[in-house]
């Protein structure tokens, strides 16, 4: 076993565009050459663990069933611009204490498709693998996006509360797209730095070779009456200013001033970079987890679920997503 070393460090970050300064203080613990960042445990008995992997941690000791103090608050959304993913262990919610919790990250969205809402309450995404589900609605976040990037302003964070979920499987795959677009060459990024993209829902054409081509979602209008967004494809984050490549699949249809051929070529390419391997991360939101993740960060994809109402095997989650930016 090789011996740990200890390594301080203080990163700056000055975007001046963006008109705000941070600077945090990093403490690294290395073995081996792989360096594993040890968040410690706070005050409050919070502790932030990094996942295995290239990014992502777990939280453990917060009761989000209570009113979560400004400062505990204040670690969680610090730990979601650090990690990109959030997994927050061992907790037993009901509707209004899972919304109370949502709430603090921003305004809900409420999702496009009534027939998923929860019925008392809208603001929350019912998701589950009962047998009676109908075909179009089974894995339909089986594809590479971003939530609500067929909006504006889309989806900042997105939240899933599993009340029940089978022990393996149903995990999300996740997109490190700031690490994607640093690793872009170049004149890549000369080229596609100022590109406006079209978004729309059933606009898609960007499916890569085995993706998910089912399930088109149906609104409460058309999908041919509703309104087509642009969002630049390459975004500054909002609290770290770094540079993102902000979802060059899902709702993507086009390239504003380019042909579409080309932009859908541009857009494939730049996503069947994005999705290797290096840039990946998976996790699940287990019964009596909650899952969170930074849409300006990170693509995400479901993986396929099986659909049971067996015991073991039912899984119901209850999503949030937000729209605005918590101020650190
Ligand atoms: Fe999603």
């Amino acid at each position: 076993m090789q011996p740990f070393r200890f390594r301080l460090s203080i990163q700056g970050r000055q975007p001046v565009e963006l008109g705000w300064i941070y600077w945090r203080m990093a403490i690294k613990f290395e073995r081996g050459g792989n360096a594993v960042s040890a968040e410690s445990s706070f005050a409050n008995g919070m502790t932030v663990t990094p996942l295995a992997g290239p990014f992502g941690a777990a939280i453990n000791g917060v009761d989000l069933s209570q009113p979560v103090s400004q400062d505990a608050f204040k670690r969680i959304a610090t730990a979601l611009r650090d990690h990109h993913i959030l997994v927050i262990e061992e907790q037993k919610l009901d509707k209004p204490q899972y919304l109370a919790f949502g709430q603090r990250w921003g305004t809900p969205i409420t999702f496009f498709n009534p027939s998923h809402r929860e019925v008392e309450y809208p603001n929350l995404i019912v998701i589950h693998n009962r047998e009676d589900t109908p075909q179009e609605f089974r894995n339909g976040a089986l594809h590479w996006h971003v939530d609500s990037s067929y909006e504006d302003p889309p989806a900042s964070v997105t939240m899933l509360y599993a009340a029940e979920a089978p022990a393996v499987g149903n995990e999300t795959l996740f997109l490190d797209m700031a690490a994607a677009y640093d690793a872009l060459p170049a004149a890549m990024k000369t080229r596609i730095d100022d590109l406006l993209v079209e978004h729309g829902i059933g606009d898609a054409r960007l499916y890569l070779e085995g993706e998910y081509r089912g399930g088109v979602m149906k609104g409460d209008a058309p999908v041919q009456t509703r309104p087509t967004f642009r969002h630049p494809l390459v975004i500054r984050h909002p609290q770290t200013g770094a540079k993102v490549l902000y979802a060059p699949a899902g709702s993507a249809f086009g390239i504003v001033g380019m042909d579409t051929d080309d932009a859908i070529a541009l857009l494939r390419e730049l996503k069947m970079h994005a999705t290797q391997e290096r840039f990946m991360q998976r996790a699940a939101a287990r019964a009596g987890s909650v899952l969170v993740w930074d849409n300006y960060a990170v693509m995400h994809s479901a993986t396929p679920t099986r659909y049971s109402d067996r015991d073991g095997e039912r899984r119901l989650l209850y999503r949030i997503s937000t729209r605005d930016v918590v101020s650190l």
